[in-house]
């Protein structure tokens, strides 16, 4: 993906030992990073939660990438097949340096940072994710976002020959989302590369997906190849299927229900079959950080 150039900080001059659990992952760290861009150069962040992170492994086998089925255990056993490397994504829109940037290109000099946040499935359950990632604010800065831009448009690749369920047409594809410009400029919103201090598993959305913690987890796409800078309130993947059920919006909100189950408590991923659900928490917990971008909407009124 990248040659390393002599100027490249070395990993060891950025990286914080406490991401390494032992001289193994010290290792692949090393590799990895000549091969799939410095997903290990992180620092902890003040936007970090407390709360313990959820086991690796399954935050990397139950996973929601319908491209590769609908089973939880779909995505594991046929995102391998995704070739994430070499990887490019198109930006462009209403942007003042429109192109189609290699992956290493993107994340060039945006400061990579272990993030670890809740994160809240519309389907009721939640799980502690430590991300590696940066600011989408700092990508969208450096490819200069022009005044009529109101809205972020995503999408995921869709290659038929390895994802199962877009040959299935499981959903519409390509999986396209989207953020609204002051929500994609916030400090929580990041473009995540790696999780538990090692590059992004496939099934988690290689090579880099988004990361919006206060919203349900359908926000955050996988395994972006567009972003367009856009004045109307882009389609969306899930608003389209079941425009009743899934909205634009989709802030985590225990008050307002899914038509079909409660949102006010959730399972989280990793705790005994018998353990008490969690309540969900408005926004997901960030409130103090997000509840103010929505000042004047009606958060009882489903979007
Ligand atoms: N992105 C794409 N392209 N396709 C998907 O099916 N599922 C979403 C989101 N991003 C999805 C996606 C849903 S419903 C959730 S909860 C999260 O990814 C799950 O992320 P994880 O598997 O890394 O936990």
């Amino acid at each position: 993906m990248r040659q390393p150039s002599p100027t490249d900080p070395k990993w060891s001059d950025v990286t914080p030992r406490s991401l390494f659990l032992d001289r193994r992952s010290l290792m692949l760290g090393a590799g990895a990073l000549a091969m799939a861009g410095p997903a290990f150069a992180a620092a902890p962040s003040r936007y970090s939660v407390t709360e313990p992170p959820t086991d690796r492994e399954a935050v990397t086998s139950y996973n929601n990438f319908y491209e590769f089925g609908f089973d939880k255990g779909d995505p594991k056993k046929h995102a391998g097949k995704m070739a994430v490397d070499p990887w490019s994504i198109r930006i462009d829109g209403l942007v003042d340096r429109p192109g189609t940037y290699d992956l290493a290109d993107v994340i060039k000099d945006q400061p990579l940072e272990e993030r670890i946040y809740r994160l809240r499935c519309v389907e009721a359950w939640s799980m502690i994710v430590p991300w590696i990632g940066f600011e989408l604010s700092g990508l969208l800065d450096r490819v200069g976002v022009q005044s009529g831009a109101r809205y972020v448009a995503f999408q995921t690749l869709a290659d038929p020959a390895v994802m199962p369920g877009v040959r299935a047409q499981n959903l519409n594809y390509p999986y396209v989302e989207g953020l609204r410009l002051d929500e994609a400029m916030h400090p929580l919103t990041i473009l995540a590369t790696g999780l538990y201090g090692d590059p992004m598993p496939n099934q988690n959305g290689a090579p880099i997906r988004l990361v919006v913690p206060w919203k349900y987890g359908f926000k955050s796409i996988k395994s972006i190849v567009a972003i367009r800078l856009v004045a109307d309130e882009p389609p969306t993947t899930w608003s389209q299927a079941q425009p009743s059920e899934y909205g634009f919006y989709a802030n985590v909100n225990p008050q307002v229900d899914h038509p079909r189950w409660s949102q006010a408590s959730e399972r989280r991923v990793g705790d005994g079959l018998f353990a008490r659900r969690r309540d969900t928490l408005m926004f997901n917990g960030y409130a103090d950080e997000v509840a103010q971008l929505y000042s004047g909407m009606d958060l009882a009124r489903f979007y």
